[in-house]
Parts: structure tokens; C-alpha cells; sequence
């Protein structure tokens, strides 16, 4: 099957031209500019599909890098399955996710890693790979990082926050990150100081401070801004590259940005939550409401500033991602597991749906560009983790996973209309000056105008190489 996407306009990470995206099978074989006169134009004269583009943005599938498909916490189960949460993807124009394996204190990290690749296996409708949470560090977990290097998983998350759960002390992470220094892998760090935290929330709780705003107040800016420092510290000791997941705190970025300034490799990620929603207005809404918002580290004062200076950030480059964090939990029972004591919400917010026009809202709104939108929620994450040149960008060779964006659609988000396997929106009521038209995942349409054409058993597990970062 060949296609031809004509007309477009094609963004790429750093310019934007009118060309014409000819699709062989699976992957795309060539740019055309208009009055080609290549062999590859010849080919494009007579191909099978052709899909008009014209006044519309080609744009590389969506790369999120961090997602949670039915994740264990807190009691329940994240309530996507990898099922219900790759087919919203596509329908937002995502076309690979990058889920997050679980091992934790006395398990295998074989075992986890076998049980992602059978709840993922057959079911996804676009291309997935996986990272692995190592919530145990032994000598035993530690033999295996090498092992799941050689198998495609390049990156390993540690958790500095949920004593008893994913928790691992200083002198743990110090060992991880000496072996990912040794065999080339990212250590991806949740960077809140869960010790102190959790003496916060007995103290507030003890004080009947229960309500969901207190998720927030126990978790200030000061226990993500010590987290990244000593992670940060910790990774310049073993020369281990470092990644911040989820960041939201201002005063934790610029702890990033100047450790980036001497030169070290580590690298921010922030998620389309902390770029708009806020302690005062979701996370303290009336009664338990708030408990939508409940995800870590949590969403951040507003008046002080901490949203605009991640906008900032990601215009800097000290941010180098944007991925969803994508953790849903219905309101209905999951949420609710914490009336009367917030510290018993799941911790999550699901966006898988709606990054990419999350985003490109930050393009309409004049805070980053349109270069810019595609390098940090394409092209930038499939090179941070092993994924490029196959994944992020529109080039002759890379998978054919491709969005063409309405710059004239408009998009309207709702528990109503979205694809997401939960029974609220984090997002209800936001309106994007735009929209997603037609996703392509490794040459086959799989959305278009809004229709489900894909299916589940698509996607492909992804091996990832070792992050093109690491210079
Ligand atoms: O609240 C969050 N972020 N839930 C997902 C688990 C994690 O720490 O990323
Ligand atoms: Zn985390
Ligand atoms: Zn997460
Ligand atoms: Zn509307």
C-alpha cells in the first residue's frame, strides 16, 4: 500500500515546509517538494491512497513517554487497560506510548517486566515500549538492569517519594544510577522527599486537615526542590544521566536548569497539568472534588508562579518533555477510596487523550511554537528514550506515524466525548483552537475525523535503544 499525504504542511523540531509525505507500506520513503521531478515522485504519481492535506499541519505521531496503563495503587488499579488507553491515545494523535513496568521490594524485576508484556501484548492499538520501575533495589534487581538493557528496556524509574511502596533510600539510588552509568541507561527519579512528606500528612491529618487541598499543602515546593537536588548530586557522583519525571515546582526546574548550565546530563519532563490546572482553583474545589486533581508531585500555587515559569522553561529547554503521567482513577469508588482522609486518593490524572492539543494550545497562545510543540511531544522523547529516527519525526525511513492537524477544527474536552476509561475529565470544559484530523500509525489510518479505524493488536512492542542524549 502506498499513500501520499499532499498539500501539508510538514513540522518538523526545527522548520516547517510544504512537502508532500510519500508512504510506502509502513514507512515513509520521501519528502516532496513541490516540481519534484525524483523517482520518488514518479512513485507518487501513482499511488493507491491519497490523503489531502492541504491547509492542514503534518506532524510526526504524538511520542508520550510516560503513561500508566492499569498501574496497582493505592488499593485499585489504574483504569485504563492498555486497551482503552492506546485507542484514546490515537484519538488525541498519540502513536506510541512509553508505559511504566512495576517491580517492587522482593519481586523479580523479570517477573514484572513479563507481566507488563502480557497485559500489553495483543491489545494495544498503536506502538508501545516499556521502562521499568525498580521498587526494590537488591543485588538481585540491580543484575537485572543489565539484562533488560540487552531486551530493549533502556530507562529505569526510582521513586525518592512513597515510603514502603516504590520507596528507595540515597544509598540505593546511588547504586542504580553507578549501574545505569555502567550500561548506558537513563535513571528516570520521582523527586519528592516521601520521608518528610509523609510526617506532613500524619501531622495534618492528625490536625483534620482531610480534604484533597491538603494533598497539596503537604507536598510544597521545598520537598521537590530537595528531591531533585540530591538526586541531582547523586547522579553527578556515579555519572549516571538523570531524568526528573513530572515536574511542577519553578524552584526545582531552576535547581535542573543550573546543574544543565555546568554541563551535566540531566534532563526535565513536566506534564500538560502542571502547565495549566492549579492548587487554588482544582485541587481546592468544593468538598471532595478536588480529589480529581490528586496526582504527584502536585499541582502548584498559581500565584506564585509556578506555571508560567514552566511555559518559560520549556522555551529555555531546561524542560526537555512533555508527557501525560496518564494514571486514571474514576471518581466513583477509586477517587473516593479517600473521603475523609485525602492521603488514600490514588494519585493520578488521566491526559493520554489530550496532550498533543493541550499543547498546541500553548502554540495558539503564542507561549511556544509550532517547532517547538512537535520537539517536545514527538521528536524530543523518541530520542530520549531509544526511539528516533524510527519514532518523533517525519523523515525518509521512520515508521509512517503521522498526525494531520486542523488548525481551523476546534476541539472541545469532555467526560462525554473522550476515549478515556474513566467517568470524569480533569480537562471538562477546556477548549482547544484546533484538532486532530487523520492519525496514521505505521502507514494504516487509524483515526479519521474523529472515527476509530485501528484496532487492538496493532500495536507493537518497541525495543529501545540507548538515548541519543547521552553525549
Ligand atoms: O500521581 C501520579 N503521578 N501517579 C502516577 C505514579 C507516579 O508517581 O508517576
Ligand atoms: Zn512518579
Ligand atoms: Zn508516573
Ligand atoms: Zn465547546
Amino acid at each position: 500500500m502506498t499513500t501520499l499525504i499532499r498539500g501539508g504542511l510538514v513540522i518538523g523540531p526545527v522548520s516547517a515546509q510544504h512537502l508532500d509525505v510519500l508512504i510506502d507500506g509502513e514507512r515513509i520513503v520521501a519528502l516532496l517538494a513541490p516540481g519534484d521531478t525524483s523517482l520518488a515522485a514518479d512513485l507518487a504519481s501513482s499511488v493507491e491512497e491519497v490523503i489531502d492535506a492541504t491547509g492542514k499541519y503534518v506532524v510526526p505521531g504524538g511520542v508520550d513517554a510516560h503513561t500508566h496503563m492499569e498501574l496497582p495503587f493505592g488499593g485499585t488499579f489504574a483504569s485504563d487497560t492498555f486497551e482503552t488507553g492506546t485507542r484514546a491515545a490515537a484519538h488525541g494523535g498519540t502513536t506510541t506510548i512509553v508505559d511504566f513496568a512495576v517491580q517492587r521490594a522482593g519481586e523479580r524485576v523479570q517477573d514484572g517486566l513479563a507481566a507488563w508484556h502480557e497485559k500489553a501484548r495483543g491489545n494495544c492499538a498503536i506502538d508501545y515500549a516499556f521502562h521499568q520501575i525498580i521498587g526494590g533495589v537488591d543485588e538481585e534487581s540491580l543484575k537485572a538492569m543489565d539484562e533488560l538493557v540487552s531486551e530493549g528496556i533502556t530507562s529505569f524509574k526510582l521513586f525518592m517519594a512513597y515510603p514502603g511502596v516504590f520507596y528507595s533510600d540515597d544509598g540505593q539510588i546511588l547504586r542504580a544510577m553507578q549501574t545505569a552509568a555502567g550500561n548506558g541507561s537513563m535513571i528516570m527519579m520521582h523527586a519528592e522527599n516521601g520521608t518528610a512528606i509523609d510526617v506532613l500528612v500524619a501531622q495534618a491529618l492528625a490536625r483534620g486537615e482531610t480534604s484533597p487541598r491538603y494533598h497539596g499543602l503537604t507536598r510544597p515546593w521545598e520537598t521537590e526542590e530537595e528531591a531533585t537536588h540530591r538526586a541531582i548530586m547523586l547522579a553527578r557522583i556515579t555519572g549516571a544521566p538523570l531524568y526528573i519525571v513530572h515536574m511542577s515546582a519553578k524552584q526545582a526546574v531552576e535547581t535542573l536548569a543550573a546543574a544543565r548550565g555546568e554541563g551535566w546530563n540531566v534532563f526535565g519532563e513536566t506534564c500538560p497539568q502542571y502547565l495549566y490546572l492549579s492548587l487554588e482553583e482544582q485541587l481546592s474545589a468544593p468538598g471532595f472534588e478536588g480529589a480529581k486533581w490528586v496526582c504527584s508531585t502536585p499541582l502548584r500555587a498559581r500565584q506564585e508562579g509556578h506555571q508560567d515559569e514552566l511555559w518559560r522553561y520549556l522555551r529555555t529547554g531546561d524542560l526537555s518533555v512533555v508527557s501525560t503521567d496518564h494514571c486514571p482513577f474514576c471518581f466513583k469508588e477509586q477517587k473516593e477510596l479517600g473521603v475523609g482522609d485525602f492521603s488514600k486518593i490514588p494519585n493520578g490524572i488521566g491526559s493520554v487523550e489530550h496532550r498533543m492539543d493541550l499543547l498546541y494550545q500553548g502554540v495558539v497562545d503564542g507561549r511556544i511554537s509550532l517547532t517547538r510543540w512537535v520537539e517536545i511531544c514527538c521528536t524530543t522523547p523518541a530520542r530520549m528514550f531509544g526511539l528516533h529516527p524510527k519514532k518523533g519525526e517525519i523523515v525518509p525511513g521512520a515508521d509512517a506515524d503521522v498526525v494531520i492537524y486542523d488548525p481551523q477544527a476546534r476541539t472541545h474536552i469532555s467526560v462525554e466525548t473522550h476515549h478515556m476509561n474513566m467517568d470524569h475529565s480533569a480537562w471538562e470544559g477546556y477548549e482547544i483552537a484546533g484538532g486532530v484530523d487523520t492519525v496514521l500509525s505505521r502507514g494504516r489510518v487509524i483515526v479519521q475525523k474523529g472515527d476509530y479505524l485501528g484496532s487492538a493488536g496493532h500495536g507493537q512492542f518497541l525495543r529501545r535503544g540507548l538515548s541519543s542524549y547521552l553525549t
